[in-house]
This record gives structure tokens, sequence and C-alpha cells, in this order.
């Protein structure tokens, strides 16, 4: 049978205070909501539904190519039962088990989906209810067991006598495995006969209680992978640890990091052995690091593809691949387009962007390099910029192999210069240079042997 997860993202988040969605807001690289679905996925989901409402079009956005994905529209919140009967009256209802969670959730390991929804199947549970011991449970609702242990209903916390309150301590996690032709067929039952006038999700329990259906609670030790995000405080709470969930599980895989805490990688970025990430480095989207490499200090890279062997300092990229033994940096900036063959490199102060920098070639100091191509050995001279913009057209610039650039050169495109050709520093070229030729640009310089001697003579005269 086929897994289903609903997954309900429909509130307002006003403590977020926000002109967004509360499970739009980013925690690291991903919306808040993201980070559940991907968790449902990874559990053995086949059929995703995140139930969309407040800000509903910046949501489906989140999953707009995203086949496994569909979204439902509440557009009244009536509580948590009636989000899933509005799932159920646009798909025409469940088969197999369904799993419910919450798009503010983010923690939520795949495994522990997984062990929820092993435990349905294994007893037969029309509902399997994941429950947590947190140090506070003020808020949560409660889980009522008969004396010989089994699970009676779930109490909201506003719906609780001062004692139950009390004694009551472990809690409904909101998520839960049912069997989904049950759900389907019982889910009109809940009412809003309780403290918040609510169609309560955590009536079933006692409704297929009431029926002699199994249900059963499962008990997660770790209570943090159950914290919502209600606040951009508990944003930041559970932004710091997923970070340190990933940066653990990268070290286990034989990355080296100075700090963990000061390092963040993103959902989908890989990192290969033996590399080091130094403080403050930030590897976000499709990145991809290879093996031998150090990346930091002060670095970040998205959607970036860094070969092994390759040292990237103190940089920004985008959407760029780097090669191989390349080295990058101090203080470069990689913009979109940018490919740096092996053993290239890229120093201090150089902004490339849409360029191929070949094989061995160098920018070491001051450049920017845009639409260009370059060959292999080539040594680009400090302050050396190529001019690829008029004002309304961007133009290419072709630089051949084994090229000599000197210092402070302008090369206006569209303009070739061919192979083995040298460019003497502070040209401004601006037509193209044939092979193995020497182009000059800059007026001859003037000599006037004794004329500064003479002048500090006349000022000393003059005091
Ligand atoms: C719910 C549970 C409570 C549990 C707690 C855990 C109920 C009645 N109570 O309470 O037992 O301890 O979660 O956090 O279910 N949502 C919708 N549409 C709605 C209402 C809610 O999509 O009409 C979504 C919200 O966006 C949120 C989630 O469901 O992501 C939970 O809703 P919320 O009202 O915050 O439930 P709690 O009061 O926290
Ligand atoms: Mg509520």
């Amino acid at each position: 049978m086929p897994i289903n997860a609903i997954v309900l993202a429909a509130g307002e988040g006003t403590r977020m205070k926000s002109r967004h969605p509360k499970v739009a807001h980013k925690l690291l690289d991903k919306p808040l909501v993201w980070w559940t679905v991907d968790a449902a996925r990874k559990a053995g989901a086949d059929r995703i539904i995140v139930v969309v409402g407040n800000g509903a079009d910046e949501v489906r956005a989140i999953f707009a190519n995203d086949a496994d994905v569909e979204c439902v529209e509440q557009t009244e919140r009536l509580g948590t039962g009636h989000a899933v009967r509005c799932v159920r009256d646009a798909i025409g209802g469940f088969e197999g088990p369904t799993v419910v969670l919450y798009g503010d959730t983010p923690l939520v390991k795949p495994e522990t989906i997984k062990s929820l929804v092993d435990e349905t199947r294994e007893h037969h549970n029309a509902c399997t209810v994941l429950t947590m011991r947190p140090p506070n449970p003020t808020g949560y609702g409660r889980i009522k067991r008969a004396d010989d242990g089994s699970v009676l209903a779930i109490v909201e916390h506003k719906d609780c006598t001062p004692e139950e309150q009390e004694t009551l301590t472990e809690c409904n996690s909101g998520m839960y495995c049912f069997c989904g032709g049950r759900l389907t067929a019982n889910i009109d039952k809940i009412g809003t006969n309780n403290a918040q006038g609510e169609y309560y999700l955590t009536d079933m329990v006692d409704i297929f209680v009431g029926m002699g259906e199994p249900v059963n609670a499962l008990l997660v030790e770790d209570y943090t992978q159950m914290l919502g995000v209600n606040s951009r405080f508990q944003l930041a709470t559970a932004a710091k640890l997923m970070q340190l969930r990933i940066n653990e599980r990268l070290m286990d895989e034989g990355v080296t990091m100075l700090d963990p805490n000061q390092v963040w990688v993103g959902a989908e970025v890989t990192v290969g052995r033996d590399t080091e990430l130094l403080p403050q480095t930030m590897l976000w989207g499709t990145t991809s690091v290879g093996e031998d490499c150090v990346i930091g200090p002060n670095t970040r890279l998205t959607n970036v593809q860094v070969a092994d062997g390759t040292s990237v300092e103190e940089t920004v990229g985008y959407d760029t691949v780097i090669e191989s033994g390349v080295t990058v940096g101090p203080r470069a900036y990689l913009r979109p387009g940018t490919h740096l063959l092996e053993g290239s490199h890229v120093g201090t102060h150089v902004e490339i962007k849409n360029s191929t920098i070949g094989q061995g070639s160098k920018v070491p100091h001051l450049s920017y390099i845009g639409d260009t191509t370059m060959g292999s050995g080539v040594n680009i001279g400090a302050g050396s910029i190529t001019c690829n913009y008029d004002g309304k057209h961007k133009s290419p610039t072709t630089i051949g192999n084994d090229v000599f650039i000197g210092s402070d050169t302008m090369m206006v495109a569209p303009v070739t210069i061919g192979d083995g050709a040298l460019v003497g520093a502070s040209s401004c070229i601006t037509s193209d240079v044939p092979a193995n030729a020497l182009a000059l640009e800059r007026s001859r310089q003037q000599v006037i042997e004794g004329w500064a001697a003479e002048r500090r003579k006349r000022m000393q005269e003059e005091d």
C-alpha cells in the first residue's frame, strides 16, 4: 500500500510578524515546510499533500517542480481536524498508511516517521500517535491512558482540568499515522464541542477507542524533533539544531570543521572526505564540494560545483563550476556562468562573470573578467579589465592560449587576442591582436634629466 503524508501548513503564524506565511520562512537554505516534506519523502511517502491557506500562492510556489507534492487549499482555518477533512474532500479519501505532520515542525527525522508507519502497520492500528515528554508541557494536548496503559484520548491543554494539566505529562506531538480507510470513513464524526470551538484532529483517538479500533502511542525520547516554530527566535533555535545535525553527519563522513558552530551547510549540499570547512563558511543550494579541499574562512557558495583539491578562501560565488586544483581568493567574487578550469588561479579582489578561465591560467589581482573565453597558460596582469558593457550591449572577449596581458590593460569588447600575444602594461586594447604579436597602446614616456632636483632647489630658495 502506498504511504500518504498530509502536511498541515495553513496557519497564520501571527507571532512571526511577517508579510509572508510562516512556513515560507527559511531555515538554513530551504523554507520551513520544505524540511517536513523532505522528511516525509525520505521516510518513503509516495504522495505528499500540503494543506495551504495563509499565503497559499507563496507556499504552492515552493513545490511547483515537485511531482510528488500536491497542495490543497483550506480557505477557513477551523482546526486540524477540518484541515484533514479538506484533504479528504479534495482527493476523495485515503488508502494505506496516512501520516499527518506539521509544516512548522522541521526537525522531525525520516526514521521517526518510518517507525510511526511501521508501528501502525504491524498492529493494524487505526491511529498511532507520536508522543513526547517536553520539559514544559504547557499548551500541548495530553495523552490520557487507561489503568492498563492503553491510550484513551488526547485532551487539549485548554480542555484539561487543573489536575490533568499537572499530572498528564505525556504530550501529543501533533504527528500521527492513520489507517487511511478508517480515517476517511470516520473523520466526519469530529465535532466542535471544546474550549476553542475547533474541529480537533485529536478527537479521532477518542472516536476510534469508542469503536474498539486499536490505537497506540509511540513515545519519542528526543523531544527536540517535535519543536515547532512559532516565532523568529524559535526559527533561529531550530536552525541551530539543524545546522549541528548536518555538521555532525558531515564530520562523521570525514569532513573537518574547526568550529561546527560557524559553518552552515544546506539541505542538499555534499562535501567530500578530508575537506576542511573553515569558520564563517556557508554552502547553499546545489553546491557540491569534492575531496581534499579547503573552503573558507568567510566564504559563501550558492550552487557552486567544486572539484577535488581546491582551495576557496574568503569568496562569494554563485552558479559556478570550479575544476580540480584551482585556487580562489582571498576575496574573489564569482558570478553566474563562471568556469574555472583545472589548475587555474583567481586571486584577490577579482570578479569573474560568465567566463571561462583556461587550464593553469591566472587572474591574480584586482581584475574584472566578464563574458570572456580564455585559453590555457594565460597571465592577466594586476588591475586588468574586460570592458564588456557599453551601457546597452554586452560584448565578448576572446583570449587565446599563452597570452600575457600586462598590468592595467583595458580590453574593450568585442575583441580577440590571439595565441601567444603580449599586451604591454596600461594599454587600452580596442582592436584585435594577432597571435604572437605585441600590442602596446600608451604615449611615449618623456624624461627630463635633473628636472626634479632643480624644482626642489627652487622651492627651498622660496622659504
Ligand atoms: C496541536 C494539537 C495538540 C498538540 C500540538 C503539538 C490539535 C487539536 N491539537 O495543537 O494536541 O499537542 O498540536 O504542536 O490538533 N493548521 C491548519 N489548519 C487549521 C488549523 C491548524 O493547517 O485549521 C495547522 C497549523 O498551521 C499548524 C498545525 O496545523 O502547523 C497545528 O495547529 P495549531 O492550531 O497550532 O495546533 P496546536 O494548538 O499547536
Ligand atoms: Mg491552536
